[in-house]
């Protein structure tokens, strides 16, 4: 089996497992409850908090656990929104973010907030200077992700942050579900005010994820309770998750020293060999591309039947993102960036981690070019 759907999921690392494993059965209290069980749980919580704050380089009271991306992104925007929303009601985000950032924007929408959302260039991206211009009086809030999850587009998010010294009131929201140890990220030197992030992302658990909240921004919470997590939070805190995630991002951050080199060959392979498949579109740019997402139509073919042909090779890819995939539909993503719709509709991700070799990618490669053959025949009138 060759698992090449990453950015949909990755397989939790056997370390992370058996971290999840002590942490959960030895250190199973509340870290609310006043006992010695409750403070041992508080005191490992603390310390994941800790190590995740660290390797993102910024202060360990800036973290804040959640659920997953989803939860991060809606508590960010949402949380923002209606703590801010006495100075303005107007957001900006780009036209190609996460259903969990878009919806969560259409929601807002329908509560009476005004969302400008910016095209994307052929490559995904949007330019500094479009957001520039958006910005108005009213404007509290700016979200654009860091790297696009059906096409691996990187945002220019440092230079946003750049720009918006301009704009200190603007608050700046960065979903980076899928650059965390992908692409180099400075959150101490750059203005970003709030990010997300996701465990099962980078090999931790799904149900986890964090949410930095650069110190001095308020949010307001989205959950009424216990107060958990300084009260932006409420839930008894998944200890165990944490811990999982801070390892997992321990050992990805390791990895991708020399793994993100790897990524970067077997992208190249991939792009390089698919290029001569014909009737094949490349949807990722060569330039500003995360390397672990490769993403290209195949005209005329439709990608849930090469998926399930290339599934009965023992190979795994998508359609577009996982979320979508069960959604019939021409990507977003691929229309904002002008891909006409019949290509839109036959879009296909794969998606690498750091655990994957060339071999496999050389693999993937021959069994694509295989499937293509024998699906082309067998559609021919
Ligand atoms: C860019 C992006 N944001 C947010 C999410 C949601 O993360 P989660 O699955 O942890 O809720 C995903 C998941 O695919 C994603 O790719």
């Amino acid at each position: 089996m060759i698992y090449f759907d990453n950015s949909a999921t990755t397989k939790p690392y056997k370390e992370v497992l058996d971290s999840y494993v002590k942490a959960a059965s030895d250190y199973y209290g509340n870290p609310s409850s006043l006992h010695s069980c409750g403070g041992q749980a508080e005191k490992l919580l603390s310390q994941a908090r800790e190590q995740i704050a660290k390797l993102l380089g910024v202060k360990a009271a800036e973290i804040y656990f959640t659920s997953g991306g989803t939860e991060s992104n809606n508590l960010a925007i949402k949380g923002a929104a209606f703590t801010y929303q006495n100075r303005g009601r107007h957001i900006i985000a780009s036209s190609v973010e996460h259903p969990s950032v878009s919806d969560c924007l259409e929601q807002l929408e329908s509560e009476g907030f005004e969302i400008t959302y910016l095209p994307v260039n052929g490559d995904g991206q949007v330019s500094v200077e479009a957001v520039d211009k958006a910005i108005r009086k009213d404007t509290i809030l700016i979200s654009v992700m860091h790297v696009n999850n059906e096409v691996g587009t990187i945002q220019p998010v440092k230079e946003i942050g750049k720009m918006l010294k301009n704009y200190p009131s603007v608050l700046f929201h960065v979903d980076a579900v899928q650059a965390v140890g992908k692409v180099p990220m400075d959150l101490a030197g750059n203005r970003i005010d709030l990010l997300s992030i996701s465990g099962h992302k980078f090999h931790g658990l799904k149900g986890t994820g964090a949410l930095f909240i650069r110190e001095g921004i308020r949010l307001t919470p989205l959950f009424a309770g216990g107060k958990q997590e300084r009260n932006i939070r409420s839930g008894t805190e998944n200890v165990a998750g944490a811990v999982a995630m801070a390892k997992a991002l321990r050992l990805y951050m390791q990895k991708s020293e020399t793994g993100l080199t790897v990524m970067k060959n077997m992208q190249k392979l991939l792009r390089t060999g698919l290029g001569h498949i014909e009737d094949i579109q490349i949807n990722t740019p060569l330039e500003n591309a995360a390397p672990h997402i490769l993403n290209f139509s195949l005209k005329g073919m439709k990608s849930e039947v090469f998926i399930h042909a290339l599934e009965q090779k023992g190979i795994f890819v998508s359609t577009t993102s996982a979320c979508s995939s069960k959604r019939k539909s021409a990507s977003k993503t691929l229309l904002a960036m002008g891909v006409p719709e019949d290509l839109a509709e036959s879009g296909i991700r794969l998606s690498l981690s750091v655990e994957n070799t060339e071999a496999e990618a050389k693999a993937v490669l021959d069994a694509i070019e295989t499937t293509v053959e024998q699906l082309r025949k067998v559609m021919k009138p």
